[in-house]
């Protein structure tokens, strides 16, 4: 805060008028490598097309046709930042029973508060690959923000998706697949809005690395090139799935797809967004990464936040708010496409139920005290009471528990070094053992790595209630250990043969506004290497111990080379993010209560050279930064596969304490295919208004009225307001972009319902197996299904991708389960550029449905063709 208040006086130093500002916005586009294209699409499809979402709109257009033009343009843009209690916060219309609207992170708990439960991040719940656990955690996350007063919950990140290894913010998502992730974001969004709050999917689209994302005063944010196919089967894939599952809210992303910025992207918003998956909700800017008044209107943007321009913010000015009422008055802005924006963000509070008993905020995400300035962005505010502390946790750490433990992932394991017994000796080595000595909240935004690493750090992160660490979990039970908080290998810890040695190492990463030990976001300087020299403590460890468990808490792949393959080391554990609830959760695996399940959501490779070069970090480039997605469709296991090139541990690796058997597989074809799926469904109708310009009155200051220096308001003074009224009959026109056109489209032949045609969710297969525990321990079961693609296919498509899985329950020693999978239409399709279109290239092909329990270790194979199951088939990778 103290930064922020310095940072305004700077501010106040620098005059810009908002008229100069916003010409920054005109400037042309930069020109991208050839064949990256982002064309123009308008105009904004309207929302309220599809059955489910008509109710709603029917109410939200009742409502909408009764607000005043200042009233419309107050709810589609933030009071500005730092300018209320969440992290966004809408203008209000109380005439007609609208509250401000409360925005808050992050995807793995509420930010900045208190009595909440800080989760487990989403690459840990990925890596537990269970559904049931993936949909509790949104349930819970919804249950918290509601208790809060919090509308908008603003996660869950499935973009980035991964593609970057050292890529700062991938650990908020689900797992470098698009299928993982998309289970992972639609379910979490099932969840929280089954409590009523509004889920935000985000960041749309192709934010893969931290450095240089977003658009300032001396150079435009990265453009990240992609071609249409590699957009649709990768990058849009888990979008679609949380536009299918009914998402309220998408945010946009900082960066700029093709050379246009996303927030602006009429391409991005009006066609793929709002016209091909068929969004009803609202999409909001990421914070400041509006560039533009108009033109990002016109190009689909409903929500501008916090509402400040991206150059100065803090200063009063604004894209839209004041802004946007004056380009409705002159002409410039078409009161449809206003009334479109309004209509998305009220019917998307009706759809969640927001109107009936909606607690508001009671809680303050810029202060931990009781009393704290009303508006602290201004320079002058009121006071009150802003936090009142109320505890939603519930019984939530049960459940964070519970995903910290069943993500827990055993990549290797000697001579049953685990599980340890009760009474073993141990030596505990590395500070990530125990929590920050100055405090478990100690680093804003958990912006340091210091002691257990439960999170990654920046907008993503919560502050903790508490952090139970892997000692105290070890003390609560009692164990023999000795503990050494130090990350150099100590020289008092008196080695003994019986003694085994847990080495505790992490890797960390996080958002670009904090660096921490030289990384700004994205692992830059630490590369992908264990940090506080984690490689050396495990090899001094190794070196005399002959009995050695690593377990590690981490972001993402780090490269364990040096030492995994000591003859000492003799078991190594992913802890991933745990959360709050680091120590219990660990302590049961370690110890045998239950056995590992977790599976890894990436590769692990064994040199950073076995990716592609295109994978790398894009370092500072002259004008706009370009990062070219040539790689394609091969990231991570698609990638490692084509190039043949063994990794270390495989995605969808991860090994328990017992052995399953996989029998009995069965394939039931169900719906039968063509190579274009059936006809999309034609658009229902959209609410319509009076296209005419209202009056300049609707736009004046109320008389009297106490503003608050610096927040943005809708309202122009009469004169103003009267000026861009006249405005509105003269012969300068706003310049339209190219290819603008205000006549509604029918919708492309991909489209048709929320997520896409809904014949491309048809079940083409239904897979069932058995599990079998055939071990001596209890333990859970990932079945993993790969779609291989006929050998016809025409089209180069990665040797096998993820479409489905399925966990089972602790199955006892020899106890069975039967699991059922299913692959649909669209899984079996690619993206037709030519026909703009998800089609079937060799309909007579025989598709092979790989089941296995990691992506390297497939030997279960039904054919479409023959409609059977065979096992102990040879491994497509
Ligand atoms: C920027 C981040 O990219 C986004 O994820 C977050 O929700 C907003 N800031 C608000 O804090």
């Amino acid at each position: 805060m103290i930064l922020y208040r310095s940072f305004i006086q700077l501010c106040l130093i620098v005059i810009f008028t908002s008229r100069s500002v916003s010409a920054l916005a005109i400037e042309k586009r930069i020109p991208v490598p050839a064949g990256y294209v982002a064309p123009p699409y308008y105009p904004a499809p309207r929302g309220g097309w599809t059955s489910d979402w008509s109710e709603s709109y029917r109410k939200a257009s009742m409502l909408v046709s009764n607000l005043t033009l200042a009233e419309k343009t107050n709810i589609t843009a933030g009071t500005g930042i730092f300018m209320g209690r969440c992290v966004g916060n809408t203008g209000s219309a109380l005439r007609a029973g609208i509250p401000q609207l409360c925005l808050q992170d992050g995807p793995l708990g509420i930010r900045n508060s208190d009595h909440n439960t800080a989760f487990p991040a989403g690459i840990t719940v990925g890596a537990t690959w269970d559904k049931d656990l993936m949909y509790a955690r949104g349930v819970a996350l919804g249950e918290e923000f509601r208790g809060k007063g919090i509308n908008i919950y603003l996660g869950p990140s499935v973009g980035p998706l991964g593609r970057k290894p050292r890529g700062g913010r991938n650990w908020e998502g689900f797992g470098s697949d698009p299928v993982l992730q998309a289970f992972g974001g639609a379910l979490t969004i099932e969840g929280v809005q089954s409590q009523g709050v509004i889920a935000t999917i985000k960041h749309l689209i192709a934010n893969e690395q931290e450095m240089y994302r977003m658009y300032n005063l001396f150079q435009p944010g990265i453009s990240s090139n992609l071609d249409d196919r590699t957009l649709h089967e990768l990058y849009l894939w888990p979008f679609s799935e949380g536009v299918r599952s009914g998402v309220g809210s998408v945010m946009i992303a900082y960066n700029a797809v093709n050379g246009s910025a996303c927030s602006q992207n009429s391409y991005l918003i009006n066609g793929i967004l709002k016209d091909e998956l068929g969004f009803q909700g609202f999409v909001m800017s990421d914070w400041l990464a509006q560039i533009s008044g108009v033109a990002s209107a016109l190009a689909g943007l409903d929500l501008s936040m916090p509402g400040d321009v991206h150059t100065i913010p803090l200063l009063g000015n604004s894209y839209w708010m004041y802004e946007q009422t004056r380009s409705v008055l002159n002409g410039s802005l078409p009161l449809d496409r206003l009334n479109d924006q309004v209509t998305r963000i009220l019917a998307t509070w009706l759809q969640m139920g927001q109107d009936q008993d909606y607690p508001p905020p009671n809680f303050d995400t810029n202060t931990q005290d009781a009393e704290g300035p009303l508006y602290p962005g201004a320079l002058f505010s009121p006071t009150g009471v802003v936090n009142h502390f109320v505890n939603v946790q519930g019984n939530h750490a049960e459940v964070a528990r519970e995903i910290a433990r069943d993500a827990i992932t055993l990549l290797k394991n000697v001579n049953g070094a685990l599980p340890l017994s009760q009474n073993a000796a141990i030596k505990v080595f590395g500070t990530d053992a125990e929590k920050n000595p100055d405090g478990i909240n100690s680093c804003d935004d958990q912006g340091c790595n210091k002691g257990t690493l439960g999170m990654g750090w920046g907008s993503g992160s919560s502050r903790y209630p508490y952090l139970d660490s892997p000692i105290d979990a070890l003390k609560k039970r009692g164990v023999n250990y000795q503990f050494f908080n130090t990350d150099n290998f100590p020289s008092n810890s008196n080695p003994s043969p019986n003694d085994t040695a847990l080495v505790f190492i992490t890797a960390d990463s996080g958002e670009n506004y904090i660096t921490v030990e030289g990384n700004p976001g994205d692992r830059t300087s630490a590369n992908l290497n264990a940090w506080h020299n984690g490689d050396k403590l495990v090899k001094d460890v190794a070196a005399q111990y002959g009995n050695v468990i690593v377990i590690v808490h981490t972001v993402g792949p780090i490269l364990m080379e040096e030492w995994v393959d000591l003859p000492s080391v003799k078991a190594v554990l992913f802890a991933h993010l745990p959360g709050q609830e680091a120590g219990d959760s660990l302590a049961q695996v370690l110890f045998g209560d239950v056995s590992p399940s977790g599976h890894l959501p990436y590769t692990i490779p064994k040199s950073e050279s076995d990716y592609p070069e295109s994978l790398s970090l894009v370092g500072f480039q002259v004008g706009q930064p370009q990062d070219t997605f040539s790689e394609g469709l091969y990231i991570d296991y698609r990638h490692f596969n084509k190039e043949n090139i063994t990794p270390r541990y495989a995605f969808g690796y991860g090994l328990s304490y017992t052995t399953f058997t996989f029998s009995n597989a069965s394939v039931t074809a169900i719906t039968p295919l063509t190579s274009v799926p059936p006809t999309r469904p034609a658009k229902g109708e959209t609410p319509s208004y009076s296209t005419a310009i209202p009056p300049a009155s609707e736009a004046y200051w109320p008389s009297n009225f106490d503003r608050i220096w610096r927040y943005l308001y809708s309202w122009l003074e009469k004169s103003d307001a009267d000026a861009a009224a006249s405005a509105a009959n003269s012969s300068n026109k706003y310049p339209y972009p190219e290819g603008y056109s205000d006549v509604q489209k029918p919708g492309p032949p991909a489209g048709g319902a929320q997520g896409g045609n809904p014949a491309l969710f048809d079940v083409a297969y239904d897979i069932s197996i058995t599990v079998t525990n055939t071990g001596r321990a209890a333990g859970k079961a990932v079945a993993q299904l790969y779609v291989q693609f006929p050998s016809g296919n025409p089209l180069d498509t990665p040797i096998i991708q993820l479409r489905d899985f399925a966990k089972t329950g602790a199955l006892a020693v020899g106890q069975s389960q039967e699991l059922r999978l299913r692959v649909t239409r669209k899984d079996l399709s690619v993206w037709d550029v030519v026909s703009q279109n998800w089609i079937i290239p060799n309909l007579e092909g025989d598709y092979g449905i790989w089941i296995g329990e990691s992506s390297d270790a497939l030997s279960l194979r039904c054919g479409t063709q023959s409609g059977t199951c065979e096992e102990g088939v040879p491994s497509p990778v």
